[in-house]
């Protein structure tokens, strides 16, 4: 039996397509509530550029991602826009979809979180771990909002921090002085969503048991499949102690009911990476292919997660976990990459530094940044920077003067004096050869995701090329007689060398590598072992492939960054009233403002909009019926000053007199802020 398998093997007819590498794919599945930004795109072109790679060199090679399209951020967006969750996800999923293609991040399937296969998946995953005994459940006690009548997670508690006092601060930490505690320590907390008083509350939750897995995770996360920064930070975490993972959460909630467990939702970050599974599923479905081939247990495929170095925690941990807790394939590697900054800086909507990838596809080819990421990604964790002098030097200076450049100094003559048609010989073999024995480099840059080196290395041959054009002078033989051949040949020489460059960066800017490769007359390029030079080969005929940045194209999009996002930023702009009509300094002279002192506030009953208030403005008490209830309580207001007109006409009310008015500002509702003086002013006083 045994000696019959390795004949089996050793003979295979086909072993060529049996070498051929089968490997899965993904990136991180961007959430479904905001646009594509230019930092997610470094993640998406970093991976596209692999893929390309793979498929170059002919594996067979899979790239799949989905839109993640649960949780409560989506939920709330949902109602605020007053539509569904579902059509919600349908408008951004396309709006995702466009930006991808126009970048050419080319998936081989892009699904959603939110789709039968990734239920399917998800509850037998939650199955398996339960009946393998992972998962527990037990009551915890969590923030609540009454108003709202929904639990609160941390980022949705805000008050103030109870370190330095800054306000509105969130319930896992300060951004003024960066201390974090927990959301119970913060000051006059209320909910984020509603502005109502959080109370606590009990509910049953479910949890992954993570520390069953500690041994597992100790030898995984040391084994070959993490770079060795991720490595040693899991290290400290594992260290640490791994604690149960909360997967559910209650109503309402937009996701997937768990099984059995009426009015509880499994967690996003349960079912986003089971995404991963439920996309190449569904590719498997239209294409006919094998998902067990890729997931079982004993699978020989490759499968690659690149993520952001934010999300190692979910991929290198919970993630293989669950994979090993359920039967299935744990991943082969997982390749973490930096975050985008954008002239030295985090990425801001003041500065108009936080640019959507629409807005950059309003004003500049998306090739450039392809290239300007593939020129400053390397395969560790460190932050990128796009700084845009840098960028436009750097595009102008390789892709349009070194590698375009080639074809544009060569073709004329070809066409000119040769119909297009190349020489009959190489006249430089030697040169061509070393054109074609740096792919073994190239490639191992690739592989391994270097692709800053990969490019230097790319660029470097394109130095070269210029520089035999420069040394043979091509413009002063065309002026010499009996030298056609030479022209020729020096010509056709720079056109090969400027195809192999371009074979080399087909996976980084293919748009500009195809129309090249329509230029050259050829069909698209599989990877350089083994290709020969072009010779007594046709061309067509050359036009510009590539212009140069033009400056005033960055300032637009920095200018149009500034300008979205601020539109963003006053979502209650439409609240603003339009200016009333211009008065008279003499009508405005009348108005008789004064400091007043909140001295009793009460409730008025049957009546829901209303506080009344007792005021003293110095040498009188006015009752002053305020329509604030909806921002404020009587405590919130007793013995605090404000702003009244003390001058206004007794009006009879429902509920008795009213003889003055509060200045209050704001949109209405919880946005409703009485004007209150700062400590100094003293009741009575003249408001001018
Ligand atoms: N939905 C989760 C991922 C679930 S994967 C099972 C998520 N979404 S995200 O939209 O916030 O981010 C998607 C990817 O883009 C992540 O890998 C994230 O690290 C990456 N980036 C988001 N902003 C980034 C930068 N500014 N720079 C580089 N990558 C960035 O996380
Ligand atoms: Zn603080």
């Amino acid at each position: 039996m045994r000696q019959y398998r390795l004949i089996f093997i050793v003979y295979f007819p086909n072993l060529n397509t049996m070498s051929k590498r089968k490997i899965l794919v993904t990136s991180a599945l961007p959430y479904a509530n905001g646009p594509i930004h230019l930092g997610h795109l470094v993640e998406y072109i970093q991976t596209d550029i692999w893929t390309r790679f793979q498929k170059q060199r002919d594996n067979q090679c899979y790239y799949v991602c989905a839109d993640d399209a649960h949780g409560t951020p989506i939920m709330l967006r949902a109602d605020s826009e007053g539509i569904s969750p579902e059509e919600l996800i349908a408008g951004v999923e396309k709006e995702h979809r466009a930006d991808f293609d126009e970048f050419s991040v080319e998936f081989d399937n892009y699904h959603s979180t939110h789709s039968e296969e990734n239920k399917e998946f998800s509850n037998l995953i939650y199955q398996r771990l339960k009946t393998a005994g992972h998962i527990s459940s037990r009551t915890i006690t969590q923030a609540f909002d009454p108003e709202k009548k929904m639990f609160l997670s941390d980022r949705f508690i805000k008050g103030e921090c109870p370190k330095c006092g800054a306000k509105d601060q969130y319930g896992d930490g300060c951004e003024k002085c960066s201390s974090t505690y927990a959301p119970a320590d913060l000051k006059n907390a209320v909910s984020a969503i509603s502005g109502a008083k959080p109370v606590e509350k009990e509910s049953e939750h479910y949890f992954f048991d993570l520390a069953n897995f500690t041994e597992m995770l100790r030898n995984w996360t040391t084994d070959g499949h993490l770079q060795s920064e991720v490595s040693n930070k899991l290290a400290e975490w594992l260290d640490g102690g791994l604690k149960q993972w909360d997967i559910s959460r209650d109503a309402p909630y937009f996701g997937f009911e768990i099984p059995d467990a009426p009015n509880k939702y499994f967690y996003v970050w349960l079912d986003a990476p089971i995404g991963y599974m439920a996309s190449f599923k569904n590719l498997c479905d239209k294409q006919g292919l094998s998902f067990d081939e890729f997931w079982a247990k004993d699978s020989d495929a490759e499968l690659y997660h690149f993520i952001g170095k934010d999300i190692i925690y979910f991929h290198a941990l919970f993630w293989p976990a669950m994979l090993q807790g359920s039967d299935f394939r744990t991943p082969s590697a997982i390749f973490a990459h930096g975050f985008l900054t954008v002239n030295g800086e985090k990425m801001s909507k003041s500065r108009g530094t936080f640019i959507k990838a629409r807005t950059y596809l309003d004003h500049l080819n998306p090739e450039y940044l392809r290239y300007y990421f593939a020129a400053k990604l390397s395969n560790g964790l460190d932050d990128i920077d796009l700084n845009f002098e840098d960028f436009t030097q750097r595009i102008n200076s390789d892709l349009v003067g070194k590698v375009v450049n080639i074809a544009s100094r060569c073709s004329g003559f070809i066409k000119k004096r040769f119909d297009n048609t190349l020489a009959i010989n190489c006249s430089e073999p030697e040169l061509f050869k070393t054109f074609i024995e740096a792919n073994e480099s190239i490639a191992k840059l690739y592989e391994n995701r270097e692709f800053s080196k990969a490019m230097r290395e790319i660029m470097a041959l394109a130095d070269k090329a210029n520089q035999y054009i420069d040394d043979k002078k091509p413009w002063l033989i065309a002026k010499e007689e009996g030298k056609e051949a030479e022209l020729h040949e020096v010509c056709s020489m720079g056109i090969n060398l400027f195809r192999v460059l371009i074979l080399y960066l087909k996976p980084v800017i293919p748009k500009l590598a195809s129309e090249a490769e329509n230029f050259l007359n050829i069909e698209s390029q599989a990877w350089a072992e083994g290709i020969e030079p072009l010779t007594n080969h046709t061309i067509n005929k050359f036009k510009p492939l590539i212009t140069r940045i033009d400056a005033d194209k960055i300032e637009a999009i920095l200018e149009a960054s500034k300008e979205n996002l601020e539109k963003v930023k006053q979502p209650k702009a439409k609240q603003f009233e339009p200016i009333a009509d211009e008065i008279e300094f003499n009508d405005f002279a009348k108005i008789d403002l004064r400091i007043a002192r909140i001295i009793k506030a009460e409730h008025v009953e049957g009546a829901d909009k209303l506080l009344q208030l007792t005021v003293d403005i110095g040498d009188e008490k006015l009752n002053v019926f305020a329509g604030i209830k909806s921002a404020y309580t009587p405590e919130d207001l007793e013995g605090k000053l404000t702003v009244v007109v003390a001058n206004l006409k007794s009006r009879k009310m429902r509920f008795g007199i009213s003889e003055g008015m509060v200045l209050a500002a704001g949109a209405g509702g919880k946005d409703l802020w009485i004007l209150s003086p700062d400590e100094g002013a003293v009741a009575g006083m003249r408001v001018k």
